[in-house]
Protein backbone atom coordinates (compact mmCIF):
# COMPACT_ATOMS: atom_id res chain seq x y z
CA UNK A 1 0.00 0.00 0.00
CA UNK A 2 1.53 3.34 -0.48
CA UNK A 3 2.29 5.72 2.09
CA UNK A 4 1.26 9.27 2.38
CA UNK A 5 2.49 11.69 3.78
CA UNK A 6 0.61 13.48 6.54
CA UNK A 7 3.71 15.73 7.24
CA UNK A 8 6.76 17.24 6.09
CA UNK A 9 9.41 19.21 7.50
CA UNK A 10 11.75 20.97 5.17
CA UNK A 11 15.16 21.95 5.92
CA UNK A 12 14.22 23.30 9.44
CA UNK A 13 15.78 25.53 11.57
CA UNK A 14 15.30 26.56 14.81
CA UNK A 15 17.87 29.26 16.48
CA UNK A 16 17.99 30.42 20.15
CA UNK A 17 18.99 34.36 20.37
CA UNK A 18 22.23 34.79 22.97
CA UNK A 19 24.64 37.45 23.72
CA UNK A 20 27.36 34.53 22.86
CA UNK A 21 25.96 33.94 19.11
CA UNK A 22 22.84 31.76 17.98
CA UNK A 23 22.06 28.48 19.69
CA UNK A 24 21.37 26.53 16.72
CA UNK A 25 19.41 23.65 18.86
CA UNK A 26 17.55 22.25 15.32
CA UNK A 27 19.73 22.96 12.48
CA UNK A 28 18.16 22.30 9.14
CA UNK A 29 16.42 19.08 9.48
CA UNK A 30 13.86 17.18 7.26
CA UNK A 31 11.49 14.49 8.11
CA UNK A 32 8.28 12.64 6.97
CA UNK A 33 5.34 11.45 9.09
CA UNK A 34 2.58 9.31 7.03
CA UNK A 35 -0.37 9.10 7.79
CA UNK A 36 -1.21 5.98 10.50
CA UNK A 37 2.31 5.10 11.46
CA UNK A 38 4.18 5.68 14.93
CA UNK A 39 7.28 7.79 13.98
CA UNK A 40 9.95 8.15 16.59
CA UNK A 41 11.90 10.88 17.06
CA UNK A 42 15.15 9.81 19.13
CA UNK A 43 18.86 11.10 20.59
CA UNK A 44 20.54 12.36 23.50
CA UNK A 45 19.62 14.88 25.88
CA UNK A 46 19.85 18.88 24.80
CA UNK A 47 19.78 17.29 20.96
CA UNK A 48 17.24 19.16 20.12
CA UNK A 49 14.11 17.38 19.92
CA UNK A 50 11.42 19.71 22.36
CA UNK A 51 12.73 22.49 19.65
CA UNK A 52 12.04 20.42 16.82
CA UNK A 53 8.38 19.78 17.92
CA UNK A 54 7.74 22.83 19.25
CA UNK A 55 8.91 24.41 16.07
CA UNK A 56 6.56 21.87 14.33
CA UNK A 57 3.65 23.57 16.03
CA UNK A 58 4.75 26.90 16.15
CA UNK A 59 5.93 27.63 19.80
CA UNK A 60 8.92 28.98 19.78
CA UNK A 61 8.99 32.66 21.71
CA UNK A 62 11.31 35.41 21.50
CA UNK A 63 14.74 34.70 21.78
CA UNK A 64 13.59 31.54 19.71
CA UNK A 65 13.27 32.00 16.21
CA UNK A 66 13.07 30.09 13.37
CA UNK A 67 15.56 31.43 10.49
CA UNK A 68 14.53 28.65 7.74
CA UNK A 69 12.30 26.30 6.68
CA UNK A 70 8.84 24.32 5.88
CA UNK A 71 6.36 22.54 7.60
CA UNK A 72 3.77 20.93 5.44
CA UNK A 73 0.46 19.91 6.68
CA UNK A 74 -2.42 18.94 4.76
CA UNK A 75 -0.59 21.09 1.60
CA UNK A 76 -0.36 24.15 3.83
CA UNK A 77 2.74 25.48 5.17
CA UNK A 78 2.23 25.96 9.15
CA UNK A 79 4.77 28.51 9.76
CA UNK A 80 3.14 30.98 7.20
CA UNK A 81 -0.20 30.65 9.38
CA UNK A 82 -1.24 33.20 11.91
CA UNK A 83 -1.08 32.03 15.34
CA UNK A 84 -4.91 32.13 15.51
CA UNK A 85 -5.14 29.52 12.53
CA UNK A 86 -2.25 27.92 14.48
CA UNK A 87 -4.51 27.77 17.26
CA UNK A 88 -7.17 25.86 15.51
CA UNK A 89 -5.23 23.06 13.80
CA UNK A 90 -3.29 22.18 17.21
CA UNK A 91 -6.10 20.71 18.45
CA UNK A 92 -8.64 19.68 16.00
CA UNK A 93 -6.00 18.62 14.03
CA UNK A 94 -2.48 17.95 15.91
CA UNK A 95 -2.57 17.36 19.13
CA UNK A 96 0.16 17.87 21.89
CA UNK A 97 1.35 16.36 24.60
CA UNK A 98 3.89 18.56 25.69
CA UNK A 99 7.24 17.09 27.71
CA UNK A 100 5.77 16.83 31.97
CA UNK A 101 2.52 17.28 30.58
CA UNK A 102 1.16 15.64 33.34
CA UNK A 103 2.29 18.16 35.97
CA UNK A 104 0.49 20.46 34.57
CA UNK A 105 -2.54 19.71 35.59
CA UNK A 106 -4.18 22.25 38.54
CA UNK A 107 -4.25 20.59 41.43
CA UNK A 108 -7.38 22.26 42.69
CA UNK A 109 -9.66 21.50 39.92
CA UNK A 110 -11.47 18.39 39.24
CA UNK A 111 -10.41 16.40 35.95
CA UNK A 112 -13.73 16.76 34.43
CA UNK A 113 -13.60 20.59 34.51
CA UNK A 114 -9.99 20.91 33.37
CA UNK A 115 -10.84 18.54 30.72
CA UNK A 116 -14.39 20.33 29.48
CA UNK A 117 -12.35 23.54 29.95
CA UNK A 118 -9.87 22.72 27.06
CA UNK A 119 -12.21 21.00 24.80
CA UNK A 120 -14.31 24.40 25.44
CA UNK A 121 -11.43 26.52 24.46
CA UNK A 122 -11.12 24.97 21.17
CA UNK A 123 -14.63 24.01 19.83
CA UNK A 124 -18.54 26.07 19.73
CA UNK A 125 -20.22 22.92 21.44
CA UNK A 126 -22.04 23.28 24.86
CA UNK A 127 -20.79 22.69 28.13
CA UNK A 128 -23.09 19.42 28.73
CA UNK A 129 -21.55 18.11 25.61
CA UNK A 130 -18.17 18.71 26.02
CA UNK A 131 -18.90 16.59 29.44
CA UNK A 132 -20.12 13.64 27.61
CA UNK A 133 -16.70 14.02 25.44
CA UNK A 134 -14.46 14.07 28.20
CA UNK A 135 -16.26 11.05 29.78
CA UNK A 136 -15.72 9.33 26.79
CA UNK A 137 -12.77 10.03 26.00
CA UNK A 138 -11.29 8.69 29.68
CA UNK A 139 -13.02 5.70 28.98
CA UNK A 140 -11.36 4.88 25.49
CA UNK A 141 -8.09 5.51 27.50
CA UNK A 142 -9.07 3.47 29.50
CA UNK A 143 -9.46 5.25 33.11
CA UNK A 144 -12.59 4.59 34.73
CA UNK A 145 -15.03 6.64 35.00
CA UNK A 146 -15.05 7.75 38.31
CA UNK A 147 -11.98 9.83 37.36
CA UNK A 148 -13.78 12.11 36.23
CA UNK A 149 -14.78 13.53 40.00
CA UNK A 150 -11.10 13.45 41.24
CA UNK A 151 -8.51 15.84 41.47
CA UNK A 152 -5.01 15.36 39.88
CA UNK A 153 -3.48 14.13 43.31
CA UNK A 154 -5.83 11.35 43.87
CA UNK A 155 -4.22 9.70 40.72
CA UNK A 156 -0.74 8.06 39.76
CA UNK A 157 1.24 9.36 37.51
CA UNK A 158 0.33 6.67 34.77
CA UNK A 159 -3.82 7.57 35.23
CA UNK A 160 -2.33 11.72 35.31
CA UNK A 161 -0.24 10.54 31.74
CA UNK A 162 -3.51 8.99 30.30
CA UNK A 163 -6.15 12.27 31.13
CA UNK A 164 -3.60 14.10 29.17
CA UNK A 165 -3.49 11.69 26.36
CA UNK A 166 -7.21 11.62 26.98
CA UNK A 167 -7.53 15.73 26.41
CA UNK A 168 -5.20 15.58 23.72
CA UNK A 169 -7.31 13.49 21.64
CA UNK A 170 -10.96 14.67 22.70
CA UNK A 171 -11.30 16.62 19.24
CA UNK A 172 -9.93 12.91 17.15
CA UNK A 173 -7.22 14.93 15.75
CA UNK A 174 -4.92 13.37 12.47
CA UNK A 175 -1.40 13.38 14.32
CA UNK A 176 -0.59 13.42 18.21
CA UNK A 177 3.06 14.48 19.16
CA UNK A 178 3.91 13.62 22.58
CA UNK A 179 7.60 14.61 24.10
CA UNK A 180 8.61 12.18 26.29
CA UNK A 181 5.50 10.88 27.09
CA UNK A 182 6.99 8.06 29.64
CA UNK A 183 9.73 10.11 31.27
CA UNK A 184 9.52 9.85 35.57
CA UNK A 185 6.78 6.76 34.73
CA UNK A 186 7.27 3.12 36.63
CA UNK A 187 8.02 0.42 34.11
CA UNK A 188 4.51 -0.99 34.27
CA UNK A 189 3.09 2.40 33.55
CA UNK A 190 5.37 3.08 30.99
CA UNK A 191 4.20 -0.23 29.26
CA UNK A 192 0.64 0.93 29.42
CA UNK A 193 1.18 4.46 27.91
CA UNK A 194 3.04 2.88 25.22
CA UNK A 195 0.49 0.66 24.40
CA UNK A 196 -2.34 3.14 24.78
CA UNK A 197 -0.34 5.33 22.40
CA UNK A 198 0.05 2.61 19.79
CA UNK A 199 -3.61 1.80 19.91
CA UNK A 200 -4.49 5.34 18.94
CA UNK A 201 -3.16 3.99 15.57
CA UNK A 202 -4.43 0.51 15.49
CA UNK A 203 -8.11 1.73 16.53
CA UNK A 204 -8.41 5.38 15.45
CA UNK A 205 -5.52 5.69 12.31
CA UNK A 206 -4.15 8.39 14.26
CA UNK A 207 -0.30 9.51 13.44
CA UNK A 208 1.71 8.90 16.31
CA UNK A 209 5.12 10.54 16.52
CA UNK A 210 6.75 10.11 19.90
CA UNK A 211 9.84 11.75 21.10
CA UNK A 212 11.89 10.26 23.73
CA UNK A 213 15.39 9.66 24.86
CA UNK A 214 15.44 6.19 25.87
CA UNK A 215 15.68 3.77 22.90
CA UNK A 216 14.08 1.49 24.68
CA UNK A 217 10.51 3.20 24.38
CA UNK A 218 11.12 3.33 20.77
CA UNK A 219 11.68 -0.26 20.60
CA UNK A 220 8.40 -1.54 22.13
CA UNK A 221 6.32 1.11 20.07
CA UNK A 222 7.53 2.55 16.64
CA UNK A 223 6.92 2.12 12.83
CA UNK A 224 9.70 4.01 11.63
CA UNK A 225 12.50 5.95 13.74
CA UNK A 226 14.63 9.07 13.25
CA UNK A 227 18.07 9.66 15.32
CA UNK A 228 18.98 13.01 16.36
CA UNK A 229 22.06 14.08 16.80
CA UNK A 230 23.32 17.69 17.45
CA UNK A 231 20.44 19.46 15.32
CA UNK A 232 20.23 16.88 13.00
CA UNK A 233 18.82 14.14 12.08
CA UNK A 234 21.47 11.23 11.21
CA UNK A 235 19.21 8.01 10.46
CA UNK A 236 16.10 7.50 9.37
CA UNK A 237 14.61 3.90 8.90
CA UNK A 238 12.19 0.98 10.06
CA UNK A 239 12.83 0.40 13.51
CA UNK A 240 13.55 -3.12 12.90
CA UNK A 241 15.73 -2.34 10.54
CA UNK A 242 17.63 -0.65 12.63
CA UNK A 243 17.69 -1.93 15.42
CA UNK A 244 18.86 -5.10 13.38
CA UNK A 245 21.42 -3.41 11.66
CA UNK A 246 21.97 0.24 12.58
CA UNK A 247 24.14 2.59 10.19
CA UNK A 248 25.58 5.78 11.99
CA UNK A 249 28.06 5.44 14.37
CA UNK A 250 25.64 7.20 16.90
CA UNK A 251 22.90 4.86 16.45
CA UNK A 252 25.19 1.78 17.52
CA UNK A 253 25.97 3.73 20.20
CA UNK A 254 22.80 4.29 21.49
CA UNK A 255 21.47 0.90 20.85
CA UNK A 256 24.69 -0.26 22.78
CA UNK A 257 23.87 2.13 25.79
CA UNK A 258 20.51 -0.07 26.44
CA UNK A 259 20.87 -2.24 29.64
CA UNK A 260 20.61 -6.12 28.62
CA UNK A 261 19.81 -8.23 31.19
CA UNK A 262 22.93 -10.70 32.03
CA UNK A 263 25.45 -8.06 30.85
CA UNK A 264 27.10 -6.27 33.34
CA UNK A 265 28.24 -3.54 31.48
CA UNK A 266 27.15 -1.36 28.99
CA UNK A 267 28.82 0.04 26.11
CA UNK A 268 27.86 3.46 25.59
CA UNK A 269 28.90 6.49 23.57
CA UNK A 270 32.23 8.56 24.76
CA UNK A 271 32.42 11.75 25.39
CA UNK A 272 30.04 14.78 25.96
CA UNK A 273 26.90 15.73 23.64
CA UNK A 274 28.30 19.21 22.05
CA UNK A 275 26.84 22.84 22.23
CA UNK A 276 24.64 24.18 19.99
CA UNK A 277 26.51 27.56 20.26
CA UNK A 278 29.74 26.09 18.91
CA UNK A 279 28.58 22.54 16.47
CA UNK A 280 32.51 20.83 15.88
CA UNK A 281 33.22 20.94 12.45
CA UNK A 282 32.65 18.72 9.47
CA UNK A 283 30.42 15.43 11.12
CA UNK A 284 29.29 17.34 14.50
CA UNK A 285 29.81 13.61 15.86
CA UNK A 286 33.45 13.23 14.93
CA UNK A 287 34.54 13.91 18.37
CA UNK A 288 33.54 10.93 19.87
CA UNK A 289 33.20 8.39 16.62
CA UNK A 290 35.53 5.79 16.89
CA UNK A 291 36.07 5.60 12.93
CA UNK A 292 36.31 9.58 12.31
CA UNK A 293 38.75 10.32 9.58
CA UNK A 294 40.34 13.79 8.14
CA UNK A 295 37.41 13.93 5.83
CA UNK A 296 34.97 13.81 8.83
CA UNK A 297 36.29 16.60 10.70
CA UNK A 298 36.33 19.08 7.84
CA UNK A 299 33.33 18.07 5.34
CA UNK A 300 30.02 17.88 6.66
CA UNK A 301 27.55 14.44 5.99
CA UNK A 302 24.25 14.95 4.21
CA UNK A 303 21.33 12.62 4.77
CA UNK A 304 21.41 10.45 1.98
CA UNK A 305 19.40 7.25 0.77
CA UNK A 306 21.17 4.32 2.11
CA UNK A 307 17.90 1.99 0.58
CA UNK A 308 13.96 2.81 -0.28
CA UNK A 309 13.66 2.82 3.53
CA UNK A 310 16.57 4.05 5.26
CA UNK A 311 18.86 7.14 5.25
CA UNK A 312 21.75 7.92 6.73
CA UNK A 313 24.12 10.98 7.45
CA UNK A 314 27.65 9.18 7.67
CA UNK A 315 30.58 9.31 5.27
CA UNK A 316 31.42 5.23 5.75
CA UNK A 317 27.70 4.56 4.08
CA UNK A 318 27.44 4.50 0.50
N1 LIG B 1 14.75 28.99 25.54
C1 LIG B 1 15.98 28.59 25.20
N2 LIG B 1 17.02 29.46 25.10
C2 LIG B 1 18.26 29.06 24.76
N3 LIG B 1 18.57 27.78 24.48
C3 LIG B 1 17.60 26.86 24.55
C4 LIG B 1 16.26 27.21 24.94
N4 LIG B 1 15.51 26.06 24.94
C5 LIG B 1 16.36 25.08 24.58
N5 LIG B 1 17.60 25.56 24.37
C6 LIG B 1 18.79 24.80 23.97
O1 LIG B 1 18.49 24.04 22.84
C7 LIG B 1 19.09 22.75 22.94
C8 LIG B 1 18.06 21.71 22.68
O2 LIG B 1 17.13 21.69 23.77
P1 LIG B 1 15.86 20.74 23.72
O3 LIG B 1 15.07 21.00 24.95
O4 LIG B 1 15.17 20.90 22.42
O5 LIG B 1 16.53 19.30 23.78
P2 LIG B 1 15.88 17.86 23.99
O6 LIG B 1 16.50 16.98 22.95
O7 LIG B 1 14.40 17.96 23.98
O8 LIG B 1 16.42 17.43 25.42
P3 LIG B 1 15.72 16.51 26.56
O9 LIG B 1 15.91 15.08 26.11
O10 LIG B 1 16.51 16.84 27.78
O11 LIG B 1 14.28 16.91 26.67
C9 LIG B 1 19.71 22.65 24.33
O12 LIG B 1 21.10 22.77 24.19
C10 LIG B 1 19.15 23.80 25.08
O13 LIG B 1 20.12 24.35 25.91
S1 LIG C 1 30.86 10.82 9.12
FE1 LIG C 1 32.75 10.14 10.10
S2 LIG C 1 32.70 10.98 12.18
FE2 LIG C 1 30.64 11.11 11.33
S3 LIG C 1 29.64 9.28 12.03
FE3 LIG C 1 30.44 8.82 10.01
S4 LIG C 1 32.47 7.94 10.38
FE4 LIG C 1 31.84 8.95 12.30
MG1 LIG D 1 12.98 17.55 25.38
Amino acid sequence: MEKVKLLEVKNLKVYYNSIWGDYKSVDDVSFIAYEGEVLSIAGESGCGKSTLVDGILGLIKPPGYIPSGEVIFEGKDLLKLSSEELRKIRWTKIAYVPQGAMNSLNPVIKIEEQMIDSILDHTNISREEARKLAISRLKEVGLPVEVAEMYPHELSGGMKQRVIIATAIALKPKLVIADEPTTALDVVAQKGILQLLRSLKEDYGITVIVVSHDFAVHAQIADRIAIMYAGKIVEVGPIYDVFKNPLHPYTKGLISSIPVIGKSYIKGIPGLAPSPLNWPSGCRFHPRCPFASEKCRNVEPILKEFNSERYVACHLSR
